[in-house]
């Protein structure tokens, strides 16, 4: 994997299953060295397309090499409102089916934020609380929206913003259309854990895949800082890994 330079930005450019094995050595790396320490490891995981072959490799580490995920404790980025869990393109439903189902993760120590709640802020207070409690974030994972989201926080999130609802962006609407079967069905609210809640993670990875993310990730990486393209608040995280494979890297 070689290393560029994107303003004040280090990326990680190599082949996709280069940059899986990279990330799945930094797990493991962290898991392994709590376990023998009887502790816990909190990750902050994410959905969309891009962590798929990550979470692949991490299943397969489990399956093949006895990678144990018994001291994982987990929060997701994000939920689509109102689908509730059962809903296939839920974002429970696709870390069950694409990773927590295949790893021994104890049920009761994965969270996600809830699609069905009573009180959208009360469920976001908890959420954030109970990130506080487990005593935040070793690990984020990250993947990038079309116009540089990162969770759910859209153009014009600020960078102190914590876990809350919100609406999705009309692009966001359009890019999540073909997964279910037209736009009319893709929900118009969510709850996301905020820019600030993201950047107190102890360290972050953002991985990010093919031709259409190219012009967003240079934006992110180089361009002003600021609530225009979220993911470039990262810049100012003094622990965070651009991963990058060729198709987004060649600016
Ligand atoms: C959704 C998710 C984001 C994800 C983005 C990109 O909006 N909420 O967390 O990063 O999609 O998805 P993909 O990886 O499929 O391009």
């Amino acid at each position: 994997m070689k290393k560029i330079q994107i303003g004040s930005q280090t990326a990680h450019v190599g082949e996709g299953e280069e940059i899986c094995r990279v990330l799945a050595d930094e797990v493991e790396a962290l898991l392994k060295a709590r376990a023998a320490e009887g502790k816990m490891v909190v990750l902050g995981l994410a959905t969309g397309s891009t962590p798929l072959p990550f979470y692949e490799e991490l299943i397969r580490r489990h399956r093949e090499e006895g990678l144990s995920f018994a001291n994982v404790r987990s929060f997701n980025l994000d939920e689509y409102e109102g689908l509730g869990r059962e809903h296939e393109r839920s974002y429970w439903a696709e870390m069950w089916k694409n990773l927590f189902d295949h790893v021994d993760v104890k049920p009761e120590n994965v969270s996600v934020p809830p699609s069905i709640s009573e009180d959208a802020d009360v469920a976001s207070a908890e959420y954030e609380a109970a990130i506080a409690e487990a005593g935040g974030i070793d690990w984020q994972l990250l993947g990038i929206g079309g116009e540089g989201h990162i969770g759910f926080n859209e153009k014009g999130s600020p960078v102190e913003s914590r876990t809350r609802r919100v609406t999705l962006a009309r692009k966001t609407i359009v890019d999540a259309g073909p997964s279910f079967g037209g736009e009319e069905n893709v929900p118009t609210h969510a709850i996301t854990m905020g820019v600030g809640t993201i950047l107190e993670a102890r360290r972050v990875v953002l991985m990010a895949r093919g031709a259409s993310k190219r012009e967003v990730v240079r934006r992110a990486m180089s361009g002003e800082v600021g609530p225009e393209v979220p993911a470039s608040f990262l810049q100012n995280h003094g622990n965070v890994g651009w991963f990058l494979d060729h198709d987004a890297a060649e600016f």
